[in-house]
């Protein structure tokens, strides 16, 4: 566990997660099924490792999935429960020097075209974009029927967007 600190000074622990359900329920809860489709592979809870950020009465913040993957760190999915107070600024911070630690030579992530929000967060923390998959969401309804056909700003959500932070 290590501690981090919020832009406006909320002291944050950093947590690795074992128990696999909790990411499960969070991505049922927000995507009807537990699974991400990442890199034309569906990654469920149980593939992935856990990391989320807890306030000091233990409430969680935001969770992750990640994946060692050769010599990157795919991250499968990031989420912040309470957005825009800095949480999931701490919590990628902690992922990427866990990155490092683990001798990876890059982070990846992936976003959908009308994801602005995370494509902004991504590039503010020197994220790059590295591919652009066209037409990827089609493949992501393949799998799992209840993706949504349209995203933020009434958007069609339809490709994908590759972002990566060399390490
Ligand atoms: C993308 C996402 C993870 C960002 O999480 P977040 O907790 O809102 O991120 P942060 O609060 O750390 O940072 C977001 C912005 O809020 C700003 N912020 C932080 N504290 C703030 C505060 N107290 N008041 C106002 N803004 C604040 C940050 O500076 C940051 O802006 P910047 O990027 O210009 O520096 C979140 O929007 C999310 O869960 N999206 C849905 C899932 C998703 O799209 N995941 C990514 C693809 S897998």
């Amino acid at each position: 566990m290590i501690k981090g600190l919020t832009a406006s000074g909320q002291m944050l622990s950093i947590q690795h997660i074992d128990d696999k359900a909790i990411l499960a329920r969070f991505l049922t809860q927000k995507w009807g099924h537990d699974g991400v489709v990442v890199m034309g592979k569906v990654w469920s809870s149980k593939d992935l490792n856990i990391v989320a950020a807890y306030d000091e009465t233990e409430q969680m913040l935001a969770i992750a999935g990640w994946v060692i993957k050769g010599d990157t760190l795919l991250l499968a999915s990031i989420d912040s429960i309470f957005e825009r107070k800095g949480v999931a600024s701490v919590l990628i911070d902690a992922i990427v020097e866990h990155a490092r630690s683990l001798g990876a030579k890059r982070v990846r992530a992936v976003v959908t075209n009308d994801n602005f929000e995370a494509m902004r967060f991504y590039q503010r923390r020197n994220f790059r974009f590295t591919a652009l998959y066209v037409n990827a969401a089609d493949a992501y309804r393949a799998i799992f029927q209840d993706t949504p056909k349209t995203g933020y700003y009434g958007i069609p959500i339809r490709d994908t967007l590759e972002l990566e932070l060399i390490l």
